[in-house]
């Protein structure tokens, strides 16, 4: 049977919220920015939250630099539309969290000058992954904007953000969360008098500052949790809806490949559709020209090339077997970085040709 999928175009096009996924290095900044742009050429309002410590993007943007609040890049935008961006900055969105749920201004004022909570807001992990979930809930509430791409940072574990919503419950059902501050609420005698010989031992070890800070920054959190609960659960649900679209990029490599199989499935266990592939920096073919005649450089690298490109193309078969829902769009290696707004707009270019 042929295998018909959607374009590019036809499966991203409709989508209120992109997310881009995918290993170290594969392109997720890149494409993130060139759908962003191609949006914000069509007419729609656009905004882009990158992860990009390395600040390519910003430079690629015309941008001096990019900040935590989206700012708008000048001429990227056509027919009434326009492109916007973002750094994520994962220590000021938490305090913007802080300060949107808290109940009252002293117990925004008691987390925010709290020393573990200084600690973790910006450092723990998970905290971006969290953190990028949270700047698209911003983001989406504003209702400024018609098209939200967010980028995923270039973290080991690629899917990290998947569990992200859900740190702060964890770290809230976080044994020693239950011991510290509620040993009467809900625990047996013997578990409450455990827990104080823990915390005991426990001061011995990381000392009584880091403690005190400790339980004072969850004894603070009071109330102010259900807040962060139901805002998790609004991006989970965001994420699950028709609107929201994952593109999975990768590089035509074996293990990558494998490796995204992997993530296209797990994606879809959490109920979030991999709509369409990026397979990225794919080794150009350089169609059917006659392999110059000879033992020259030349001959041999042409000869060379086309070796490599043939056995991408069967390894990437492979792949696009395995997610067979998605719509697969395959980018070739530019002979240059993306550095600029038209290198951006020529990825887009290839993106939404039409096949
Ligand atoms: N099709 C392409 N041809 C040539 N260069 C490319 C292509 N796509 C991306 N690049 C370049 O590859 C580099 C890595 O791309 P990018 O920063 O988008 O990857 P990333 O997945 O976001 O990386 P990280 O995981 O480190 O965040 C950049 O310098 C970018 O300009
Ligand atoms: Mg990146």
């Amino acid at each position: 049977m042929a295998d018909r999928r959607d374009s590019f175009a036809g499966t991203i096009g409709p989508a209120r919220i992109v997310v881009c996924v995918g290993t170290g290095g594969v392109g997720k900044t890149t494409a993130a920015a060139a759908i962003a742009l191609a949006a914000a050429r069509e007419g729609r309002r656009a905004v882009v939250v990158t992860i990009d410590p390395a600040r390519r993007l910003a430079q690629a943007l015309g941008l001096e630099s990019l900040g935590n609040e989206a700012r708008e890049v000048d001429g990227a935008g056509r027919n009434g539309g326009s492109l916007h961006a973002a750094m994520l900055d994962p220590r000021a969105t938490f305090d913007a969290m802080v300060t949107r749920c808290a109940l009252d201004e002293a117990q925004r004022d008691r987390i925010l000058a709290n020393h573990f909570y200084q600690t973790i807001a910006g450092n723990l992990a998970g905290t971006h992954e969290y953190m990028a979930m949270e700047k698209l809930h911003e983001l989406a509430d504003t209702g400024a904007y018609d098209l939200i791409v967010v980028d995923t940072p270039p973290s080991r574990d690629a899917l990290a953000f998947l569990d992200a919503p859900r740190m702060f419950a964890r770290l809230l059902d976080n044994w020693l969360y239950k011991l510290l501050v509620t040993p009467s609420r809900g625990f047996a005698r013997t578990a409450a008098a455990g827990a104080h010989t823990v915390a005991r031992q426990l001061t011995r070890v990381v000392g009584a500052a880091v403690i005190e800070d400790t339980i004072a920054f969850f004894r603070a959190l009071d109330g102010i949790e259900e807040g962060f609960r139901l805002r998790a659960a609004d991006v989970y649900r965001m994420l699950q809806s028709d609107e929201a679209a994952f593109v999975l990029v990768v590089s035509p490599r074996p293990d990558t490949l494998e490796e995204a199989s992997r993530f296209a499935s797990i994606l879809g266990d959490a109920d979030m559709a991999v709509r369409a592939v990026v397979v990225n920096r794919v080794t150009p073919s350089f169609g059917s020209a006659a392999v110059p005649q000879g033992r020259s450089g030349a001959a041999r690298a042409l000869a060379d090339f086309r070796a490599l490109a043939e056995r991408e193309a069967a390894e990437i078969a492979g792949f696009v077997a395995t997610v067979p829902r998605s719509t697969v769009v395959q980018v070739p290696m530019l002979p240059h970085d993306i550095h600029d707004l038209d290198g951006l707009l020529t990825i887009a270019g290839l993106l939404f040709a039409p096949t």
